[in-house]
């Protein structure tokens, strides 16, 4: 039975039956599920992913107000075919089969905020997505977006070495929001690696790496450093309180989302900035650059030349990092 029919709401959808219909003869492709979908990123990188030729089959899983993101996407014209799941008895059906989980689910900041200050509700919800993703497709690469980021990706690890399911190489958080364009260069032409991890001063812009190459007075390096480490937060505050960035992020999400489909369809040198598991430190996890590819993150490159500047802003991120990871270990194994 198709998934979508269980809820009465989607049954009267009149799209979901020409989905079906093209179900059948769906291009081939990856299947991809957003948890968290109807959310303020969820929204517009369903949009993104239903672009997205690469994906085949979309999934939309949330608590609330699936039926309705999922008739709205399922009418662009273009390949994937998109089917909505509404709340937890639907979440196995969600992500049975899938190639890629992404999730976005959770609260947002508001102003005043860390990131950290929305562990008590987000690390329950990444907890409870993982445990159905370790149970119904063990083998999908899952991209986590929910915050604090330093620690749910930690949680999702423990949670799938509970289930006996965990492949480092497969889990990866996206902290690509970080790499801007405040350097007022093309954003197209420049690429910053950020590294370390993604709150605060753990988020790391190796600027003397950047390609180009570009050299900066160090009233300049501060400065920048500062705007990167702070991006989300610019967002938060000029959102005063309506919530935290979700049009860049669902792009930068739908991007590495993107990157990964095409590593898994074995495209060469897919290279890509995450926080993963990771030895380029003695943290478990890091942020770096990775190569993506038909297994995940196949490698993980080091981080190189560091600079006097960099390499006090890496013993600051460590030391907060490792507290985050410490924190959502802690969660899972209390
Ligand atoms: P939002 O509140 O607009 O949307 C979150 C969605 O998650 C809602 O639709 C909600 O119903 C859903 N949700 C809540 N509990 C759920 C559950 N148990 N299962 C499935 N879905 C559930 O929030 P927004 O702005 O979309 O942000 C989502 C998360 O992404 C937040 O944690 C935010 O901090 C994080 N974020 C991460 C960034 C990054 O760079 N990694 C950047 C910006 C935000």
């Amino acid at each position: 039975p198709d998934p979508a029919s269980s809820h009465p709401q989607m049954e009267e959808v009149p799209l979901l039956r020409g989905s079906n219909c093209r179900a059948k003869g769906a291009a081939p492709g990856f299947k991809v599920a957003i948890l968290g979908a109807a959310g303020g990123i969820g929204q517009p990188l369903a949009l993104l992913m239903k672009m997205n030729p690469l994906v085949s089959v979309l999934h939309l899983y949330d608590v609330v107000n699936t039926p309705g993101v999922t008739a709205d996407i399922s009418h662009m014209n273009t390949g994937a075919v998109v089917r909505g799941f509404l709340g937890q008895p639907q979440l196995e059906n969600a992500l049975t089969g899938m190639d890629l989980v992404v999730i976005p689910a959770g609260v947002p900041r508001k102003p005043g905020m860390t990131r950290d200050d929305l562990f008590n509700i987000n690390a329950g919800i990444v907890r409870t997505l993982c445990e159905g993703i370790a149970k119904c497709c063990p083998k999908a690469i899952v991209n986590v977006i929910s915050n604090p980021v330093n620690s749910t990706v930690p949680i999702a690890a423990e949670v799938f070495k509970k289930a006996g399911t965990y492949d480092p190489k497969r889990l990866l958080g996206v902290t690509t929001l970080d790499v801007g364009e405040v350097l007022g260069l093309d954003p197209r032409e420049v690429n910053v690696p950020v590294v370390g991890g993604h709150a605060g001063v753990t988020i790391l812009p190796l600027l003397s790496q950047v390609n180009p190459a570009c050299s900066f007075t160090s009233e300049e390096v501060n400065h920048l450093t500062s705007r990167i480490q702070n991006g989300g937060t610019e967002v938060v505050e000029a959102k005063a309180g309506a919530g935290s960035a979700t049009l860049s992020m669902a792009y930068a999400a739908a991007k590495f989302a993107d990157a990964c489909l095409r590593g898994l369809r074995g495209d060469a040198g897919i290279v890509e900035c995450s926080y993963v598991a990771s030895q380029v430190t003695e943290l478990p996890f890091f942020a770096s650059k990775v190569r993506l590819g038909r297994s995940g993150v196949e490698e993980i490159l080091p981080l190189g030349p560091l600079n006097e500047f960099e390499r006090a802003g890496l013993e600051k991120a460590k030391k907060e990092l490792a507290q985050s990871i410490q924190k959502g270990v802690t969660f899972i194994n209390k």
